[in-house]
């Protein structure tokens, strides 16, 4: 197939350009690298420097004429999606709502979504199903439950076949540890330093942690099998921050390094663990990695970056 990946200078959109690649799909990357980096750009894979929002997109997508668009571009930071819930929906509302309308000119067969687990809110049961009501607790989380609405108003007027991926918390290799986003790669930079990561509360609040080369790979199967579905990426496993900060101490042999410990941040959720069970029936998919595996491969790649 000829594949479209949005934000493949990413850490997620990376992996999935790399395992489409190496399917010997034909891949071109959309990317305006406001945090993606070209040092995570697959090697082979031509690229584009170019906005979601702008026209531009459009004419990228009328000369390479992709049958399958994965979009992963978008604002990931939930932070700045409660300071600034404009720009938050302009990238990740407006932007997708163009990528739509591009597909539709153009024909598009499929568009691949990455949603998240921020769209379910605080789980009032575990693990969260894909029927758990929907009430986001941030600007990011409406944002990305927005755009599976337009999936499926696109799906009904213009025939676009649609499947939605909402992730669990996503570690791996290339995640950005000065950004927001990830206690993996926070705590693996820090530990790698011999400096002492800080934990909120007493740590014993829990995610669901999935390895991005499983991410990657829930992408491509959902590509080929199932039709306007709505599946949870996932492990079923539930891991607290406090199983995260040891299993990094024991990994890394420092036994000895403590944890700051700062009080509890309001708003953050206690508990998720997703359910997998629709993903395993509707395109196949179960995590392979086990989070220590995830972690041992996530530890040397942090290794290699750091200048000693
Ligand atoms: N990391 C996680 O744990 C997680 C969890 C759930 C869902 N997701 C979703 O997965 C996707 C990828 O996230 P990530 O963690 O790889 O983040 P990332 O920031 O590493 O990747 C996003 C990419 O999109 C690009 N981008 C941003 N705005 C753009 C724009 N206007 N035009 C073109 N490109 C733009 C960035 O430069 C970057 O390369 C996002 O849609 C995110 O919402 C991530």
């Amino acid at each position: 197939m000829k594949a479209l990946v949005t934000g493949g200078a990413g850490f997620i959109g990376s992996h999935v350009a790399e395992i489409l690649k190496e399917n010997n799909h034909e891949v071109l990357i959309v990317d305006n690298f406001s945090t993606g980096k070209k040092s995570n750009l697959p090697k082979d894979i031509p690229f584009l420097e170019i906005d979601i929002c702008s026209k531009e997109l459009n004419k990228a997508i009328s000369e390479f004429k992709p049958d399958v668009v994965f979009h992963l571009a978008a604002q990931i930071d939930v932070q700045k999606s409660l300071h600034d819930p404009a720009f938050d929906a302009y990238v990740n509302v407006v932007g997708a709502v163009n990528l739509l309308q591009a597909c539709q000119t153009n024909k598009v067969k499929k568009v691949i979504y990455s949603s998240s687990a921020a769209v379910y809110g605080e789980p009032q049961s575990l693990p969260v199903s894909e029927s758990h009501q929907l009430m986001p607790l941030s600007a990011y989380g409406v944002s990305k439950h927005t755009v599976e609405h337009y999936l499926y108003v696109f799906k009904n007027l213009y025939n676009i076949d649609y499947s939605i991926l909402r992730y669990g918390n996503v570690y791996g290799p290339r995640q950005d540890p000065l950004g927001e986003a990830g206690v993996v790669a926070i705590f693996t930079d820090k530990i790698l330093k011999g400096q002492s990561p800080m934990i909120f509360g007493d740590g014993e609040q829990t995610r669901d942690f999935v390895y991005v080369k499983d991410i990657a790979r829930a992408n491509l199967l959902a590509a080929t099998t199932s039709s306007s579905q709505v599946v949870n990426i996932a492990t079923e496993v539930e891991t607290s921050v406090n199983d995260v900060f040891n299993l990094l101490l024991e990994l890394t042999n420092q036994k000895e390094l403590k944890a700051q410990t700062m009080p509890s941040r309001s708003g953050e959720i206690r508990r998720m663990v997703m359910s997998t069970k629709k993903a395993k029936r509707e395109i196949g998919f179960e995590s392979k990695f086990s989070f220590y595996e995830g972690m041992k491969e996530t530890i040397e790649f942090y290794k290699a970056q750091i200048d000693f």
